[in-house]
């Protein structure tokens, strides 16, 4: 037995963001962002009517009705983010609420493996359809990233980079030996985790050894989640050390995906499409290269929808499915490689 994806779907929201209206916000350039990471425009949310989940509610239901269910068949839900709606609960709850699924037999499951979240989800969503757990499993990657990024000049080299968006698949059990997932690779180095984060507001404390640096006290009873120096100082942003991100990401993708080939005994000019995780298009020409792959084996899309961290793959995949990319029988390459660090891939027949 194995697990296929049986419906796919995804969902932008309508407000196009160029890097024209970036350069109003900040010092930053068309050239600068064109030049090193392919994008040229990006969507953002509406704040007032859309949210993390509302979004991945949308990309949902287009993949259970492209799967040919009912929204009452999903048996589990897997929500991958890193900008939730809320702190808790995750939004797998707030997404079955959202769906209107009432039945109360389905669990919901958040993954918080930002960039990889996706990649992790599928291969836990796997886990529950081979041992024959779960019949219509439901993973939904979303972001939500404009609502928490520093648009002045201060955070330009993070907020350039993202954007918001949805994607979501229901995966099912085949019998069928020639599609399905054949083999995933998680990994993980939790020395970089500082690297590329998003630490405050948050619960750490003294534990990274600068307590002072952050406005924390060390009274028992002082609330320290969110401290007022950190509201002055604007040090609730997300922060990337850009080079060491870039560094690994580029040794990282072509390891994993070669992993994931070498168990399923492939190659790279085997892979029909290989759908990186849309960090930085730079980082996806460097993997095409290493791996000689030609243009049409490589699917991006990061230049209209900027890094959508755990919406990319499935909103990459969607709207290659969309445009006859990919066909029945197609070998298909799922990479991701992003904060933690965590990286992964998944190789699957179509
Ligand atoms: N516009 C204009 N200038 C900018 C800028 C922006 N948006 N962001 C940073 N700069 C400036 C820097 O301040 C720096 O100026 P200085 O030389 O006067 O100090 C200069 O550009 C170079 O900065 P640097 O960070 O060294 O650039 P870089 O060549 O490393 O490119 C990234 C920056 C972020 C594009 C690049 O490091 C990268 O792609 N990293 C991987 C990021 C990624 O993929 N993240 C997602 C992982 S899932």
């Amino acid at each position: 037995m194995r697990t296929k994806i049986a419906g796919i779907g995804h969902y932008v929201p309508e407000q196009v963001v160029t890097n024209q209206d970036l350069e109003k916000l900040m010092d930053t350039t068309d050239d600068w962002i064109t030049e090193r990471t392919g994008i040229k425009e990006r969507r953002f949310g509406s704040r007032q009517k859309e949210t993390t989940t509302t979004m991945g509610a949308e990309a949902a239901s287009r993949a259970i009705e492209d799967a040919g269910i009912s929204k009452e068949e999903v048996d589990f839900i897997i929500f991958a983010t890193l900008s939730p709606d809320y702190f808790f609960p995750g939004c797998g709850v707030l997404v079955q609420r959202e769906l209107g699924i009432s039945n109360t037999e389905v669990g919901a499951l958040d993954i918080r493996n930002q960039c990889s979240g996706f990649v992790y989800g599928l291969s836990v969503a796997d886990q529950f359809v081979r041992s024959g757990t779960y019949k219509n499993v439901l993973l939904i990657g979303a972001e939500m990233h404009s609502m928490g990024l520093d648009f002045s000049t201060r955070g330009r080299d993070v907020s350039v980079i993202f954007g918001d968006g949805a994607g979501a698949v229901v995966l099912q059990p085949t019998e069928d030996e020639n599609s399905g997932i054949l083999t995933s690779h998680l990994h993980s180095d939790g020395r970089h985790a500082e690297e590329l984060a998003f630490i405050s507001p948050g619960c750490h404390g003294g534990y990274h050894g600068q307590p002072e640096q952050y406005g924390f006290s060390d009274d028992p009873y002082d609330t320290i989640f969110i401290t007022q120096k950190m509201l002055d100082e604007a040090m609730i942003f997300p922060n990337m050390n850009g080079r060491h991100v870039f560094k690994f990401a580029v040794q990282k993708f072509p390891e994993v995906i070669m992993e994931a080939l070498k168990t399923a005994g492939y190659q790279p000019s085997d892979i029909d499409l290989l759908i990186p995780h849309q960090a930085n298009l730079r980082i996806s020409q460097f993997v095409q290269k290493v791996l000689k792959l030609r243009d049409d084996q490589v699917y991006n899309n990061i230049q209209k929808y900027g890094n959508t961290t755990a919406a990319s793959i499935p909103l990459a995949l969607s709207e290659a499915r969309d445009k006859g990319l990919v066909k029945s029988g197609d070998l298909i390459c799922l990479a991701a490689f992003g904060s933690g660090f965590t990286w992964g891939a998944s190789l699957l027949k179509w």
